[in-house]
């Protein structure tokens, strides 16, 4: 076999290094945050279903194909792709697909750390026990308090954004790679530890019935969209973070009797998808028994989390110690995600010639200039709307909802249509052929098909 170089960057030591990594990335706010209040806003059940059904057809194959590409590029994004034009002989303008990731991942990043922030700030609110007791008028005053400050969101945005430096400042081997080693198993304890102290709450089995008893005349056109867009948002499709992981993963580990075996993408891709599944479930399966048992209510929008279950718990024997595991738990889920959405950008800078820990500070200080404006918008800016909102709602809309799914289908179509066929066969080296060309007619057709739908219909029945 030809020796193909190694990536500048680094490589994970092992195939489970990459699932944590890529795992890290994948649960995060999309799976905790977002997640149960939408399906909340959906009306349970049938909205779940949909999501599954999602996951399963865009979302796998796309992460498969995204994974595919960043391991046969073995470099950032954006050069991966010009080395992938290039060896597809097609036009540079193929490494569009990096620049609009660097470019979604920079909005993603600045307002993702806006929202993680509250995460950290309720953390410390809960420890010193300030959800003890309180009334929904009392919590829900005291994150508009929150919200109306604009220091103190500053505050822990910069605090937040100095975490997600830190990390990726320390590179792929010592930061990353680190970081999710310890952060991943500690997540999925917590959540284990949450979700066993929901069952033993009175209004756990009308959670579960809430989550998966399906009504289907709750879903509309809406709705699918809402479950497209949470399908790439959740898997940290469409941008990059995936691909730039990919380049990471090795190709072979060594296996039974000093023989070298192939790392298989679509397996490991699929892991990852259950895996972050498993954890918008689990929350969801932790959060709303909750709210049922403190008799609230699921369709509470966004900030569900930071009203509606600091009162759960505020009412609740043991409420102090499982609320403050709680937000732990979300800062965690945040924090490896936020790596992630930094890493591709990092790792341009550095294939320039920027060292590691300078390209972190401008990456983290121009994010966090952006992210002003999406603290601003919950006070100073409140009503300063243009198109879909505030400042922060137009880039939660234009990120997650137009840039990851348009990046997600150049990305299919790059892997399905340009990229010469032997060489996507190869690099994802499927053992089962049948279920390679569904994944070939997933990525060509469908995806493509079913993304351009989406996007238009959302753009449409959003301005029309
Ligand atoms: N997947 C993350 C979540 O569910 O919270 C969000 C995210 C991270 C989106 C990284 C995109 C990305 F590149
Ligand atoms: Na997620």
């Amino acid at each position: 076999m030809k020796q193909e170089s190694k990536p500048v960057h680094g490589m994970w030591a092992s195939r489970w290094v990459f699932i944590l990594a890529a795992t890290g990335s994948a649960v995060g706010l999309g799976n905790i945050w977002r997640f149960p209040y939408i399906t909340g806003e959906n009306g349970g059940g049938a909205f779940v279903l949909l999501y599954l059904l999602c996951i399963a057809v865009v979302g796998v194959p796309i992460m498969a194909a995204e994974v595919m590409l960043g391991r046969k590029g073995g470099m950032s994004p954006i050069n991966t792709m010009r080395k992938l034009a290039a060896e597809s002989k097609v036009t540079q303008r193929w490494s569009w697909i990096g620049y609009m990731g660097v470019l979604s991942a920079f909005l993603i990043l600045s307002f993702y750390s806006v929202v993680a922030s509250w995460a950290l700030y309720y953390t410390w609110e809960a420890v010193q026990g300030a959800f003890q007791g309180i009334t929904a008028a009392q919590s829900g005053a005291r994150f508009d308090d929150m919200l109306a400050s604009p220091w103190l969101m500053m505050g822990y945005h910069t605090l937040f954004m100095l975490l997600t430096m830190v990390v990726v400042g320390r590179g792929v081997k010592g930061g990353l790679e680190k970081a999710v080693q310890i952060l991943m198993p500690l997540l999925f304890v917590l959540l284990l530890v949450l979700v066993g102290y929901a069952a033993t709450t009175p209004g756990f089995m009308q959670g579960i019935e809430f989550l998966f008893a399906f009504d289907f005349s709750k879903l509309n056109g809406q709705a699918v969209i809402t479950a497209v867009g949470q399908a790439f948002f959740t898997l940290s499709l469409g941008m990059g973070a995936i691909m730039a992981y990919g380049a990471y993963m090795p190709r072979q580990v060594p296996g039974k009797a000093g023989k070298k075996k192939p790392v298989s993408i679509m397996s490991t891709v699929i892991i990852i998808a259950l895996l972050d599944t498993l954890v918008a479930l689990g929350s969801g399966v932790a959060m709303f028994p909750l709210l049922f048992s403190g008799g609230l209510e699921a369709g509470q929008g966004p900030g569900m989390m930071f009203v509606t279950l600091p009162l759960a718990f505020g009412q609740m024997p043991g409420g102090l110690l499982f609320g403050s595991l709680f937000f732990v738990l979300v800062v965690c889920a945040a924090w490896s995600s936020s790596i992630s959405l930094a890493e591709p950008v990092v790792a341009w800078l550095v294939e320039k010639g920027v060292n590691r820990a300078m390209s972190s500070v401008i990456v983290g200080l121009g994010a966090w200039v952006l992210g002003l404006g999406s603290v601003l918008s919950f006070n100073i800016w409140k009503d300063k709307t243009f198109l879909v909102g505030t400042f922060f709602d137009n880039m939660e809309f234009l990120s997650t909802t137009i840039m990851l799914p348009l990046g997600g289908l150049l990305i299919a179509v790059f892997a399905g249509w340009v990229m010469k066929e032997t060489h996507a066969r190869k690099e994802l080296a499927m053992k089962s052929f049948p279920l390679y060309l569904v994944w070939r007619a997933l990525v060509r057709i469908f995806s493509p098909v079913a993304v351009i739908v989406l996007v238009v219909y959302s753009v449409w029945s959003t301005f029309a």
